[in-house]
Parts: C-alpha cells; sequence; structure tokens
C-alpha cells in the first residue's frame, strides 16, 4: 500500500429548489401552526422540488459547481459517491447519471444509503480512497427529494423535511498537514423501525393495497429518534475530541445535521459552549437528510466562518439509525463566490 495521504476539500456547491413551502402552507394541509413548527423543530419554511423535477436533475448544478469550485475539469474526478435515500431508480444510481451529465469520463460512480448521515459515511470513504492514494479527486455528493416520499397527511413527518443538494471535492493536502484528522462511523441497527419506509423495497410486491395504505411512505418515530440523536451528537463529539487529545475550545465549527434546533441546543448546552460554534441554516432549509451537512458547510464558507487551519467537525445522525463524525483540519480552498 502507498504510504498514507492527507484529505481535504477543495470545493463545494449548493442547490435547493426554488419553491418554498412555508409553515403557513402546512398548516393548510394538516393540524399544525407556524408557532408549533418554529417553537418545536426551529424550521421557518423548506424548499420543494416541482413536479417533473428529479434528484438528478437538482443535483447537477450542486456537482458541477464543486467541481468548477475545485478548479478541476471533470475527466480529472476519479470517483463519484452520491448519498442519498431517495434516488430517482433503484437501478441505474443517480451517481451514474451525474457521471455521465458532468462529463467524468473516468470516474467509477455508486450510491450510498446511511439517511441523515449518508454525507459524512461518503466523505468518510472519499478521505479513505485519497489517503491510501487510490484516488486523487472524489466527488461527494449528498443529496435528497424527501418531499417525494413524505406523506402530506401525516403532520408527524410532513413538517419536517425540505429537498435539497450540497457537494463537496476531496483531494490530497499539498502541504499533508491540513486535512480529514479522523472519521467515526457507527449504527444501532436495534432502532431500525423507527425511521422507515415499509414498501417499495425488494421485501414485498407492490400492491394497490399497499398503495392505499400509504406504505410508500416514510414514517418516523420523533420522539425515539429524538432521544436517540440528542444523546449521540454530544457522545461522538467527546470521543473523537477524547481519541485524539483535543478539547472544544480548539474546535471552530461544528456542521451539524439540521434535524431540530432543540438537538443543536442541547449539545451545546452539554458542553457549556455558545450556539456560535455550531453553524445552523435549518431555519430556511428544514431537514434536507444527506444535503443537509453539505448544504451548511457550502453557506458556512460562503460567510466566512471557516479559514484555513481551522478545526471543524461535520455531524451527522439519523436513518438506520446511524451516525458519523469527520473531524477537519481546514485546508487550502478558494472560497466559492455563489
Ligand atoms: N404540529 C402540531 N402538533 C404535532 C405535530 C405538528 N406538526 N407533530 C406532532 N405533534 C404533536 C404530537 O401528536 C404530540 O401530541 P400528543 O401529545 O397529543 O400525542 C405532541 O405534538 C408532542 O409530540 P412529541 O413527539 O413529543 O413532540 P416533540 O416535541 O418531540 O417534537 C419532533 C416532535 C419535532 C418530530 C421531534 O421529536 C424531532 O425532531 N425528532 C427527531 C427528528 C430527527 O432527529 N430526525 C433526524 C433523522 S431523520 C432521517 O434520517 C430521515
Amino acid at each position: 500500500m502507498k504510504a498514507l495521504r492527507k484529505a481535504v476539500i477543495l470545493g463545494t456547491g449548493f442547490s435547493v429548489p426554488d419553491k418554498v413551502i412555508t409553515n403557513d402552507d402546512l398548516a393548510r394541509m394538516v393540524d399544525t401552526s407556524d408557532e408549533w413548527i418554529k417553537t418545536r423543530t426551529g424550521i421557518h419554511e423548506r424548499r420543494i422540488i416541482s413536479d417533473g423535477d428529479s434528484l438528478f436533475q437538482l443535483s447537477l448544478p450542486a456537482a458541477r459547481q464543486a467541481v468548477a469550485n475545485a478548479r478541476l475539469a471533470p475527466e480529472e474526478i476519479d470517483l463519484i459517491i452520491f448519498a442519498t435515500f431517495t434516488p430517482d431508480y433503484q437501478v441505474p444510481a443517480t451517481a451514474c447519471m451525474i457521471q455521465n451529465a458532468l462529463g467524468c469520463t473516468r470516474a467509477g460512480a455508486f450510491d450510498m444509503q446511511a439517511a441523515c448521515s449518508g454525507f459524512v459515511y461518503g466523505s468518510t470513504i472519499a478521505s479513505q480512497f485519497v489517503a491510501t492514494g487510490t484516488y486523487n479527486n472524489v466527488l461527494v455528493i449528498g443529496g435528497d427529494v424527501t418531499t417525494r416520499i413524505l406523506d402530506f397527511n401525516d403532520r408527524n413527518s410532513c413538517v419536517l423535511f425540505g429537498d435539497g443538494v450540497g457537494a463537496a471535492v476531496f483531494a490530497p493536502a499539498k502541504d499533508n498537514e491540513t486535512g480529514v484528522i479522523d472519521n467515526l462511523l457507527g449504527a444501532i441497527g436495534s432502532g431500525a423501525e423507527y425511521i422507515i419506509i415499509k414498501n417499495g423495497g425488494s421485501m414485498h410486491r407492490p400492491t394497490v393495497e399497499a398503495i392505499q395504505n400509504r406504505e410508500h411512505y416514510l414514517t418516523i418515530n420523533g420522539k425515539e429518534v429524538f432521544k436517540f440523536s440528542t444523546k449521540i451528537v454530544g457522545d461522538i463529539i467527546e470521543e473523537v475530541l477524547k481519541r485524539n487529545n483535543m478539547t472544544l475550545d480548539q474546535i471552530s465549527l461544528i456542521v451539524p445535521h439540521q434535524a431540530n434546533i432543540r438537538i443543536i441546543e442541547s449539545a451545546a448546552k452539554r458542553f457549556d459552549c455558545p450556539m456560535e460554534k455550531f453553524y445552523v441554516n435549518i431555519q430556511r432549509y428544514g431537514n434536507t437528510v444527506a444535503a443537509s451537512i453539505p448544504l451548511a458547510l457550502h453557506e458556512a464558507l460562503l460567510e466566512g466562518r471557516i479559514s484555513k487551519g481551522d478545526n471543524i467537525i461535520l455531524v451527522g445522525f439519523g436513518g438506520g439509525l446511524t451516525y458519523g463524525l469527520q473531524l477537519i483540519k481546514w485546508g487550502d480552498y478558494t472560497k466559492p463566490t455563489v
């Protein structure tokens, strides 16, 4: 095996649909209110793709922007990893459609699924490929169009999610000092039932009855997932800091999965640190599943919240149940303009 290298993020990209759904819009569909959604989740509005649009179409500008911001040509991308639980099709992989449309002629391409932890799972795989020297430039896309699998009669789920895509290109650090310091991935499969789409996979043949029973829609046990999420975020931040002999003071910014503002507030409370340590954009987009962390990362970069040499943490959690964390010393990066 070749000597290990450090992987940095060279470029990022961002794409959300134009169409906004407000809490008041949802209150006209189900028994809820703007006040309940804002106070219980922190979400003010979210984006929704239009009929006729698709995850692939939404992803293309984000992927293209990440490659352009990395100052690379599409042919220089070696691998495309697409984290999503709402691919356009079961087969082919949406990553292959992106590979073709972008002109990444040399790239392998696959989809992977770890729900809201998907981007951190994908970025961990990417950084390993870069570290071993197998690949130089790996494009990781995190994207979901969850509104396509939401039951807009179910107030427990339909108020939480929105659509979006974020992307990042991982490449070897020139200085070999900056880059990914550590990764942690985990799962608690005993909680699999808490976030589930009961039908539409290969477990059951499709039937009219299943559709009538709304089994192709996402269901979530919010209470159980909330308990898991509030504990795991703090636990894994603590674990990774400890094994790297670091303290939270050495971390400039935490980019958490945006599921509920109260989950982020509870992590800030546990560490007795200001909320400014956490990047938050849930109010504008809701929970965009695999897109949530790269969307937040891109916006944090646009706002100048991350500089070279900063230690940052990406932390995800969600369906599976899965969780993941990536600790990065930020490297050379040209700030995106859009
Ligand atoms: N509007 C009004 N009332 C509502 C709504 C709504 N949209 N949704 C639920 N309620 C009601 C419930 O029915 C319940 O009523 P009851 O007491 O009469 O039964 C009441 O509000 C309180 O319900 P709780 O579940 O206790 O509400 P809570 O404060 O926990 O908030 C929420 C619910 C927002 C879903 C929260 O539990 C949560 O954010 N969970 C975690 C989500 C998460 O982490 N997701 C990440 C993974 S997602 C993925 O991987 C795809």
